[in-house]
């Protein structure tokens, strides 16, 4: 599958950029810029943050959003900087034993964190496709994972359909690990054309939407009150509001079914009104002051999850319209970010919305977050403004899973078109 889509692309899609030569050239000064930033939180990440000997940056989860990030980047800027990361990071060292008892253990009974490491593993996978890498251990182990993951699942707080525990504990259904179930899902029948996959995704959406974990402003809260199985009001974390929107889409793609699209802005649109401070996305532990309330490690990546999420959510949508409405959001994410949270070393902090007073904090995570906004911004500046033509060869038609690359290759450069 991985190749036919790549062969489809190339003979069909990518022929189409050619006519736009100089529509993208005349566009790609902007984007070298983005990427340059990009270009320079990553390395700060892989110099300060990243352990060579254990190949790990702080923890499973966020590791397998910094390793997704670092890949986006590289796809989108058609470069090889870090290619023996995927191999040699701690993720990448189990790909290669790959052996689905190990991945229990190494997974620990974590099902939202498991797939994570489905997407790291896809997107490293992608990367190494397009370099002409042997990428097999890499998406079996994402195949082993995503069955360890689909056999956690029942009707208890069902509503008619089932859903995945939070963990092998089995005390909690949250909305992280469904909407995640949602997304692995409709992408993995995009990447392998299975039905099972499809299924997944249909039935975990068709759960999601009686769950009532979505509340009337638009957003989702945490999970369930696994008592009442009603809505428990925790915190509407905004990542929560990013992996609906991406896993929406994907299945809008595979089932021409465009209400799941408005479903999604739902929340979209709900993020921008409520969660952010002057237009800027803020998680409501941020606070640039010192003294103030404080996000842990995990939550400083949240802001970023979300706008790599909106990206994906954008190119499987592949709708002009629907990429001119959010790019600009995405833009000022970007110029926040360069104003307020990298500093002269390119860390950058985990508070975007104003000035840091001492607030924001400094982590592997913080900076993974900020290099994931730069990532979608850089994405972003190719489609849904200026020149007509931009659309036309942009990324949404050679990027449909969303890796970061598309249309800022010139004419003659390999096009990313894996699924
Ligand atoms: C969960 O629901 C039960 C039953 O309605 C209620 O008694 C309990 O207070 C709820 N728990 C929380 C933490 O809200
Ligand atoms: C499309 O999705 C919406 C939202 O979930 C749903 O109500 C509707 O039944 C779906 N339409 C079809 C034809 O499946
Ligand atoms: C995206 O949309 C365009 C035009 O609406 C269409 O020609 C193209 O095939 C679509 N791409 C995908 C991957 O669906
Ligand atoms: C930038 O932030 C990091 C993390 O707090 C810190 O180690 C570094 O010294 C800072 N750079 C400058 C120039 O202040």
């Amino acid at each position: 599958m991985l190749l036919l889509s790549r062969l489809h692309c190339l003979l069909a899609i990518c022929a189409l950029s050619r006519f736009n030569a100089l529509a993208i050239s005349s566009k790609r000064d902007g984007c070298a810029g983005m990427l340059a930033t990009a270009t320079a939180v990553a390395e700060r990440l892989q110099s300060n943050y990243y352990n060579t000997i254990t190949g790990e940056y702080s923890e499973l989860w966020t590791d397998a959003n910094t390793l997704e990030d670092i890949h986006n980047l590289m796809l989108a800027a058609g470069t090889m900087t870090w290619d023996s990361l995927a191999d040699e990071s701690f993720i990448g060292r189990f790909a290669n034993v790959d052996i689905s008892a190990v991945w229990s253990i190494v997974l620990g009974g974590s099902y939202d964190d498991a797939q994570w490491v489905i997407l790291a593993l896809w997107k490293m996978a992608d990367y190494k496709a397009t370099h002409g890498e042997d990428y097999s251990s890499f998406t079996d182990s994402a195949t082993a994972i995503y069955d360890i993951v689909a056999a956690q699942w029942d009707n208890i707080c069902g509503g008619g359909g089932n859903s995945v525990w939070w963990s092998s504990a089995k005390t909690y259904k949250n909305a992280i690990t469904n909407e995640l179930f949602l997304y692995t899902s409709a992408l993995g029948y995009i990447r392998t054309q299975t039905q099972s996959y499809l299924d997944n995704a249909e039935m975990t959406w068709a759960w999601l939407e009686q769950s009532g974990m979505r509340n009337s402003q638009g957003l989702w809260n945490d999970g369930l009150n696994m008592t009442s199985c009603q809505n428990n009001g925790d915190t509407t974390w905004t990542y929560n509001q990013g992996v609906i929107a991406s896993g929406l889409a994907a299945l809008s793609r595979t089932t021409s079914n465009t209400t799941l699209l408005d479903q999604a802005e739902i929340t979209l649109d709900a993020t921008i009104n409520f969660l952010t401070q002057d237009n800027i996305l803020k998680e409501s532990c941020d606070d640039v002051v010192s003294d103030g309330s404080t996000c842990d490690a995990d939550e400083q990546i949240f802001k970023g999850v979300w706008t790599k999420h909106l990206q994906y959510y954008l190119d499987n949508a592949n709708d002009t319209s629907r990429t001119a409405k959010y790019s600009p959001f995405l833009g000022s994410q970007k110029t926040a970010i360069i104003n307020h949270a990298i500093n002269s070393s390119n860390d950058v902090s985990s508070a975007w919305y104003a000035a840091n007073q001492g607030g924001g904090l400094f982590s592997a995570q913080s900076a993974a977050s900020g290099l994931a906004a730069l990532n979608a911004a850089a994405k972003d500046c190719h489609v849904g403004s200026t020149t007509q033509n931009i659309n036309v060869a942009g990324g949404l038609q050679t990027d449909n899973n969303g890796d970061g690359s598309g249309s800022e290759k010139s004419p003659g450069e390999p096009a990313t078109c894996l699924n």
